[in-house]
């Protein structure tokens, strides 16, 4: 018999899911509530639903968890950016260690220990890559720069961004007005018209610089692009440089193939483990360089403690932030990043810090693995394994196990993936030893994980 399941009802909210949403149960259904947090009861009112699974807004907050606090952004509630900014911070350390042990129970089918969460030590201004789509109003063409709305591609015209550095709200203000100044049109994605489609920003918590990229609808450099450009380098001494991406597709893919620097630096100086690295456009960087670094010297002191001058791998490496910092207690490391932009900047960087025992390999890791196993077979004491979101291919995970000679470092920033791949190391006789979540992302459900693996 099929479950039924009122329209509006009240529900006690057990945890939250792995996007954020507060799950309920009723009737048989698995209910997710927006912008709710456990221990909230509430009326609620199903908006969605299939046959086991509802979802629901609030309607009445009966009576409110006690982890609950006033947003500290005036936009939390409309701007899908922060969904867990109405949650106290340490609060939201523990849900998301939940998250990392549900995902490892339900995907990995195993009991990982998950240690607790090593907090950002920024909870504000934190986020030094900022992504905002531009669009224009019809009538008054104004042009809006924001985040979008939860489940939406609404823009949220974002004046004020409390987890960015503030730098970044100037600049995205003058580019508004500016654009609109010179006649330079926003982005309409049904139709594929209008020309600028993105600002994308990389900020330095080092130096304070910031680098601007304008992402146009367009083959070639419009001379007023090249106008505003120059203004937006002018007018701000902390932006670096202006760097206009070319991204004429009908895509979900921010940034086009074809970047040509305008002004200044095309990148920015940013400084872990004290050592300097080179951010640009389309580089790779974790976006909260203070946890970052906090994830670094983790790996570091755990290498250190465990290996005298070992062989490191660091693997899909970007560029090389973990073979850069790993590279004092390193006998050599080898790195690979498929993304030729990442390795010219690692070979600036590897030169200008001075250091000799990294060799940097540009090329998709599946085929350096197979290559290298060929040629030198076992070769690594350690293996910094860091892959996108979609996690390794069992290919990949194959290779891992056969170059690696005594621990894998699994560095991921999804948990559902990262489960997975797990469960397929441990059914190939691999020892999770723990899991070391770090909280990159305050106030969203995102989390950071390294797993220590040994072989
Ligand atoms: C999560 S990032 C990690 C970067 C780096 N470890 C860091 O912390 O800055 C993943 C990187 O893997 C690269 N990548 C994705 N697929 C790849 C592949 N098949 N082969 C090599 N690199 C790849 C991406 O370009 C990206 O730089």
């Amino acid at each position: 018999m099929q479950a039924v399941i009122p329209e509006e009802l009240e529900v006690k909210i057990e945890k939250l899911s792995n996007m954020g949403l507060g799950i309920a149960k009723a009737g048989g259904f698995v209910i997710f509530v927006e912008n709710s947090c456990p221990g909230d009861f509430a009326k609620v009112k199903i908006y969605k639903k299939n046959k086991h699974f509802a979802f629901a807004k609030i309607t009445e907050l009966i009576e409110p968890s006690s982890q609950r606090v006033e947003p500290f952004c005036p936009m939390q509630k409309v701007c899908g950016s922060c969904q867990l900014q109405f949650i106290n911070y340490d609060y939201q350390l523990v849900l998301k260690r939940e998250i990392v042990k549900d995902a490892m129970h339900s995907i990995g089918g195993e009991e990982f220990e998950v240690r607790e969460v090593i907090p950002s030590p920024q909870v504000r201004n934190y986020r030094h890559k900022i992504q905002y789509p531009i669009a224009q109003t019809k009538n008054s063409k104004r042009i809006l720069a924001g985040y979008y709305k939860p489940s939406s591609h609404e823009i949220v015209n974002i004046k004020y961004c409390p987890i960015q550095p503030e730098i970044c709200d100037r600049i995205i203000e003058f580019i508004r007005v500016e654009a609109q100044k010179l006649g330079i049109s926003g982005y309409d994605e049904t139709s594929h018209t209008g020309i600028l489609r993105h600002v994308v920003m990389r900020a330095s918590d080092y130096s304070g610089k910031v680098l601007v990229v304008p992402v146009i609808n367009s083959e070639k450099l419009p001379e007023n692009v090249r106008t505003f450009s120059e203004k937006i380098f002018d007018k701000f001494d902390e932006v670096s440089g202006i760097s206009v991406n070319f991204n004429t597709k009908k895509t979900n893919l921010i940034l086009g193939e074809k970047t040509q620097n305008i002004c200044g630096e095309d990148y920015i100086e940013e400084k872990l483990c004290g050592k300097i690295f080179k951010v640009g456009a389309k580089t790779f960087f974790q976006v909260n360089p203070s946890s970052a670094n906090n994830i670094f010297e983790y790996v570091k002191k755990y290498i250190s403690e465990n290996f005298e001058s070992p062989v490191i791998l660091d693997a899909y490496a970007g560029i090389t932030a973990f073979g850069i910092a790993l590279s004092d207690i390193a006998k050599r490391v080898v790195s690979v990043e498929e993304v030729k932009e990442s390795v010219d900047l690692a070979r600036q960087i590897v030169k200008e810090n001075n250091i000799n025992n990294i060799d940097l390999y540009n090329m998709d890791a599946g085929e350096f693995f197979r290559k290298q196993l060929d040629k030198y077979g076992k070769c690594f004491d350690v293996t910094v394994l860091d892959p996108p979101r979609k996690g390794c291919t069992n290919e990949s995970l194959d290779y891992a196990l056969k170059l690696t000679k005594h621990k894998i470092i699994y560095v991921s920033c999804n948990p559902a993936t990262l489960a997975r791949d797990l469960k397929y190391l441990k059914e190939k006789g691999a020892k999770v030893d723990f899991i070391q979540p770090f909280d990159m992302f305050p106030h969203t459900y995102h989390i950071e994980n390294a797993a220590l693996i040994s072989l």
